[in-house]
């Protein structure tokens, strides 16, 4: 596996395999990778003929100082996670690299980021779609690979893609979970001991909350008590928000329509670190 730093270097690699037509898979992370983060790999290397896989902690889709100065970064460690998984090039480039200067195109997705993390987190989604589309310009992939963890994420991936007419398949991949069920996240290496006992209760608030979908009578009201009552067992879980939306335009539901997808969504802080995860369910 060869490691790409700069722009130039990714650029010229890919335009290489495109003349050789060699299917290019793109896996985009942060870094920090878990078994999550693998399976896209794996996947990519089965449905491709290179894969390329990129590490960058991107500033531009922090809201929060402390929380981009703190994400975890182990480079080293996931260099040598990446080429047994069958990872072809990483791309792992500075900030200068990645952001000579700063952007001034601005990204609006309408309502799709007027709710949950788009909501909570300002910014946040103009910082992911700037980043998507120059690993998408630079890479030039024929498929992308995406975790269904970050729902929203996808949603407005899928939508830079369609309104952007990039040339590409984007494949997103379900969550994996730890045995506890707790979703993989970066993010979970910072939760200290008393934390990482407390944060499958997200999932189990979720899971509880998947049963009352699918009772004929409920409501989504009832559906968000149900989330909420096995929050509210743990005073150490900050719950930022639940919501329970529809799966594709991700908007919230008052009532529910036949036969719709609906996915319960959840942010909060345990232990000050802000986890995410939800669930989709058929009704
Ligand atoms: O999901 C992530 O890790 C990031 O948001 C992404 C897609 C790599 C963009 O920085």
């Amino acid at each position: 596996m060869e490691i790409l730093n700069t722009v130039a270097a990714l650029h010229a690699r890919t335009e290489m395999w495109r003349r050789e037509n060699k299917r290019i898979g793109l896996v985009p992370t942060m870094g920090a990778l878990h078994e999550g983060h693998l399976q896209l790999v794996r996947a990519a290397a089965q449905e491709c003929d290179v894969v390329v896989t990129s590490i960058f902690v991107n500033p531009t889709q922090f809201n929060n100082a402390e929380d981009f100065q703190l994400y975890p970064r182990l480079p080293e460690a996931d260099a040598t996670l990446l080429a047994p998984a069958g990872c072809t090039a990483l791309f792992l480039p500075s900030v200068a690299e990645m952001y000579p200067q700063p952007t001034v195109l601005r990204f609006d997705f309408g309502a799709l980021e007027r709710v949950m993390e788009g909501a909570h987190r300002p910014g946040h989604f103009n910082g992911v779609a700037t980043v998507v589309s120059k690993l998408f310009h630079l890479s030039s992939p024929h498929r992308a690979y995406f975790g269904q963890k970050d729902l929203q994420q996808v949603a407005i991936v899928r939508q830079l893609v369609a309104d952007l007419s990039f040339n590409l398949e984007l494949v997103a991949f379900p969550t994996v979970r730890e045995a506890d069920g707790l979703a993989m996240s970066s993010r979970n290496r910072r939760l200290d001991a008393a934390a990482r006992t407390v944060a499958p209760l997200l999932y189990q608030a979720l899971q509880q909350a998947a049963v009352v979908v699918q009772e004929g009578q409920a409501t989504p009201a009832a559906v968000l008590e149900a989330a909420q009552g096995v929050l509210a067992t743990e005073p150490t879980i900050q719950t930022e928000y639940v919501e329970v939306v529809d799966a594709q335009t991700l908007q919230p539901l008052a009532e529910w329509q036949p036969g719709q997808a609906v996915a319960v969504c959840l942010a909060a802080y345990i232990g000050g670190v802000r986890l995410i995860d939800n669930v989709v369910v058929a009704r």
